[in-house]
């Protein structure tokens, strides 16, 4: 099956309350891990490729791992995605260059500075049969200082979804509703001790979504920030030299709420980027005397295609739905 756009994905989606899943792709073992899963589970999928994944990979290289794993999954959809355009200029390179799904993410810009650059990117897309994700609102991080009264004013509007979503034509928006992006999600200030001793993050402004859900009904809504930080990976980088102290994501069962409201996408990287480095820090240990890349590499890619896997069925519903 040729790459697709995420339209069809996007209503099965929201009619049979799932969401797919978005990962992050940057090199080939991880773009295998993630479709060899979705084809097992037969699952829709969206590769989805950051700025920072194309100066590293090379657009080119990117294009190319991700059309040799369609050839290689004819069963399943999977779009190919760009993950927080911040330019009309980068959008209409991943446009031109073979990408079926854009985001302009002018989400630090005003309101109608936003429209403006999403409604010109929106233009340039739909004339070359791409679709478009939008942002309004801005994803809070611990890494930027946030404070918990500045991180409440960052959380989309739904007073301005609708006017948004009219006036720039987009496909589906991206909101802020309590996640955020990398491995540190919430302070341990933030989070309260379970009964285990675990801490347990606050709970995603479910009243939010509910609000822009009544104003844009049946739109697709995007969550970014949606790594749930492994506890297993987190304690095996740990202990295996590595140093993540409180480290903590966003709980699954807050995700698979979301997935079975408007959220149609759910995007993941930071947990594969643990899983992989978790398993490499376990097998240098082990083997101090390995160098071949191939050895290292294999169970790093077993164990984020396992990871995956825990995801299409328990997290995301979207197991069974190509
Ligand atoms: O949203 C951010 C993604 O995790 C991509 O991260 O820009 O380091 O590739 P990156
Ligand atoms: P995580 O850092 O939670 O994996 O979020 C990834 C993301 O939102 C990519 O756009
Ligand atoms: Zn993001």
């Amino acid at each position: 099956m040729a790459l697709v756009t995420t339209t069809e994905m996007f209503k099965k989606a929201y009619d049979g309350g799932y969401a797919i899943g978005a990962f992050n792709v940057n090199n080939m073992e991880i773009v295998q891990a993630i479709t060899e899963a979705c084809r097992e589970e037969n699952a829709p999928v969206i590769l989805q490729v950051s700025k920072g994944a194309r100066a590293y990979a090379n657009h080119t290289y990117l294009v190319k791992l991700v059309e040799a794993a369609a050839i290689e999954c004819p069963n399943i959809p999977i779009a190919l995605h760009l993950d927080h355009g911040d330019s009309f200029e980068t959008c209409k390179s991943c446009i031109d260059g073979g990408f079926t799904s854009v985001m302009i993410d002018a989400s630090s810009h005003s309101f109608e500075e936003n429209i403006a650059i999403t409604k010109r990117v929106v233009e340039y897309a739909h004339d070359h049969g791409v679709v478009v994700e939008a942002e309004l609102g801005s994803l809070a991080g611990i890494e930027d200082e946030v404070n918990v009264s500045a991180e409440a004013a960052s959380y989309t509007r739904p007073e301005e979804v609708e006017e948004f979503v009219a006036r720039t034509g987009c496909d589906s928006l991206a909101i802020a509703i309590g996640t955020s992006h990398g491995a540190y999600k919430f302070t341990p200030e933030q989070c309260t001790l379970n009964e285990q001793g675990i801490l347990v993050p606050p709970a995603l402004r479910f009243d939010v979504l509910e609000e822009i859900t009544k104003k844009l009904p049946g739109f697709p809504i995007v969550l970014h920030g949606s790594s749930s930080v492994p506890q297993n990976y987190v304690a095996m980088v740990n202990a295996h030299g590595g140093k993540m102290p409180n480290a903590i994501g966003v709980p699954e069962e807050q995700l698979r709420k979301a997935a079975g409201l408007s959220v149609c996408k759910i995007n993941i990287d930071s947990d594969l980027r643990l899983a992989m480095t978790g398993t490499i820090r376990e097998y240098f240990d082990a083997h101090p005397d390995h160098f071949d890349p191939r050895q290292y590499l294999k169970p790093a890619r077993n164990n984020i295609k396992e990871m995956v896997r825990h995801k299409l069925i328990n997290v995301l519903g979207c197991a069974g739905k190509a």
